[in-house]
């Protein structure tokens, strides 16, 4: 099988081609720099010049492919966003999407992969919510459910499976925002909204990096969660993270000061409940995370953190 993964320099793409690699398969990376280049190639896969917005150099990169994967994205590596900074993460899902499955359709590809968020979608107060929970009216998740649109719009007109995979919030070692949370504990930044009582369903990054790969072999039409066994609080994600760094309790930011330190969306997503389940795609596609909750997933994390002695600072053992 010879797959495109759009955003293969990225968090789950490189994962993603590490793992078709590994399963003998070809792997296709879309590549903007030459640093791009050269990691692509170091994980075994074939990096390829192409601008996501220009289907013709799309088509040309995605040659021979029999599945592309959308796993591009833009997301503000700030905590205080304001709408401008979405811009271009909102053009990648809705535009991007457009000229992948254009540039998918015409090289004749049986299969796409869409990557999206499982807080698109909700259950009323915090209540815990499958596939077909409806979706948030919030103008920073819409470019996530048109990209979902799109993308089975273009399955059905071209003829292709499109399979939409919702995934859990990310955490690894070398996430930003998992990083930004370990630095924050170590320097003693607070780092709890509200108590932390909001729930979220989390994903170890290799493991939404198998669910492609799965969804890759196996291709199928849906929407799917892919998230780990256990939707845990932020007090509890958090405070673990704290006791594998040896750091002190996590800080709480004051209810007032919340939404002037972090920002209308960062804010309301701290104080969001999402927890869902990852039981249709275990069972449609036999997959099964390698870290089943955070707490293993944790563990892989601080202990290749602290083979690069991250993160530094006072207040830090490592
Ligand atoms: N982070 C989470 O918690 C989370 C959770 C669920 C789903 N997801 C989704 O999963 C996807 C991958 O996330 P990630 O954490 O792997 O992101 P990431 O590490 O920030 O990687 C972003 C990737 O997108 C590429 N990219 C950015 N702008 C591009 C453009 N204009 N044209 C072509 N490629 C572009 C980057 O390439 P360069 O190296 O060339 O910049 C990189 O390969 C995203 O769509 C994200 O929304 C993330």
């Amino acid at each position: 099988m010879r797959v495109f993964v759009a955003g293969a320099t990225g968090v789950l793409g490189r994962r993603l081609v590490r793992q078709l690699v590994a399963r003998g398969h070809s792997a296709v990376g879309l590549t903007r720099t030459e640093a791009g280049d050269r990691l692509v190639r170091s994980l075994g896969g074939e990096p390829r010049r192409a601008n996501l917005f220009d289907v013709d150099s799309l088509t040309k990169a995605a040659e021979r492919c029999s599945v592309v994967v959308h796993a591009a994205t833009a997301i503000p590596t700030k905590v205080r966003t304001n709408p401008r900074d979405w811009a271009m993460n909102d053009r990648i899902r809705r535009e991007g999407t457009e000229c992948l499955t254009t540039a998918a359709a015409r090289v004749g590809a049986g299969a796409y992969l869409q990557q999206s968020v499982v807080w698109a979608v909700r259950g009323p107060n915090g209540a815990t919510f499958d596939e077909n929970a409806p979706p948030v009216s919030d103008p920073i998740l819409t470019s996530s459910l048109d990209g979902e649109r799109i993308a089975r719009e273009a399955a059905t007109a071209h003829g292709f499976r499109a399979a939409i995979l919702r995934c859990g919030g990310f955490y690894s070692s070398d996430g930003w925002h998992t990083r930004v949370f370990g630095e924050s504990l170590v320097r003693g930044r607070p780092v709890l909204v509200d108590g932390g009582s909001a729930v979220w369903s989390w994903i170890h990054a290799d493991d939404a990096a198998s669910a492609f790969l799965a969804a890759s072999e196996w291709p199928k039409s849906g929407v799917w969660h892919v998230v780990d066994d256990r939707p845990v609080s932020l007090s509890e994600y958090v405070t673990a993270l704290a006791t594998r760094l040896g750091s002190r309790p996590p800080r709480r930011l004051p209810r007032l000061l919340v939404r002037l330190a972090l920002g209308r969306y960062t804010a309301e997503l701290l104080t969001s409940s999402f927890p869902t389940s990852n039981a249709r795609f275990r069972s449609d596609f036999r997959w099964q995370p390698a870290y089943p909750t955070f707490a293993e997933g944790l563990d892989e994390v601080v202990a290749a953190w602290k083979a690069e002695r991250f993160p530094g600072g006072r207040g830090s053992r490592l």
